[in-house]
């Protein structure tokens, strides 16, 4: 069975702790979003967890296996921003990880073609990133990220810099892939109402060094609709989390 486990991570900056004993489980399937104040230490633990961060401290577990401070090998990572080469087009940043992995030509570019459709880009195979607006970059970031079928998503803040229109087509693709492909997910956003739509788990951190104040299981079922944001439930949670990351500022 997959399965993330995140134990014991430590990790300071200079004098800075930043992580201090971080354990955190994602279940097989599971898509569990993480919320938490600006510089509490969310990207460093996703860095972490994707082997580009060395941690002072602690394990890293991914379908059993120690990968700890190694890259590669199951998880895909979604950053904000996108972050494509500039140098290839949208075809090619999809494929790129399957490149690395050493799928051959012919079958890396069928699976990022599949993907970059997915998405919503046909047509688009042979654009460069410059003349993608910035949703579009981003859909090419997802498709990257699921074109190497990792059994884990680490996506920081992947529709953050996105216009609400565009975030809410992207939040319903994520949720249609995810549900066909059933990966782990593990989700940082700033937005409270993403988090409650899309997650299944929340986890809210506190301010630096994190560490989890509260942990809520998603009520709702599944496929989730638009009107759930006007569910007594919703705002309820939604008040309560806004109200812990304030007085969690405060404290
Ligand atoms: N490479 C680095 N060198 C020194 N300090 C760092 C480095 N990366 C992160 N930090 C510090 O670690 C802390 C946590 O940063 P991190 O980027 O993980 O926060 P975050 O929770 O993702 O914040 P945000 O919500 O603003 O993205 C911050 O105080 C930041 O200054
Ligand atoms: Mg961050």
């Amino acid at each position: 069975m997959t399965h993330l486990s995140v134990s014991n991570v430590c990790k300071s900056f200079g004098s800075v702790p930043v992580l201090v004993d971080q354990s955190l489980d994602v279940e097989e399937g599971e898509f569990v979003a993480l919320l938490g104040p600006s510089g509490c230490g969310k990207s460093t633990l996703l860095q972490i967890i994707n082997g580009l961060v060395p941690a002072d401290r602690g394990t890293i577990l991914l379908d059993g296996k120690d990968i700890t401070g190694r890259t590669g090998a199951g998880r895909g990572m979604v950053f904000q921003g996108a972050d494509l080469f500039p140098w290839r087009t949208a075809l090619e940043n999809v494929a790129f990880g399957l490149e690395v992995m050493g799928v051959g030509k012919a079958e890396r570019l069928e699976q990022a073609r599949h993907y970059l459709h997915l998405v919503g880009l046909r047509g688009f195979e042979e654009a460069w990133p410059h003349q993608l607006s910035g949703g579009m970059q981003q859909r090419v970031g997802i498709a990257r990220a699921f074109c190497i079928r990792p059994s884990l998503l680490l996506m920081d803040e992947p529709f953050g810099a996105l216009d609400v229109q565009t975030r809410d087509i992207l939040q319903d693709e994520l949720v249609r892939i995810w549900e066909a492909e059933r990966k782990m997910v593990l989700f940082v956003t700033h937005g409270i109402e993403e988090a409650l739509y899309l997650a299944d788990r929340i986890l809210v951190f506190s301010k630096r060094p994190a560490h989890v104040l509260r942990e809520i299981v998603v009520p709702f079922e599944r496929p989730r609709r638009e009107e759930m944001k006007l569910d007594s439930t919703f705002l309820e949670l939604r008040r309560e989390i806004s109200d812990l990351l304030r007085h969690d500022i405060h404290a």
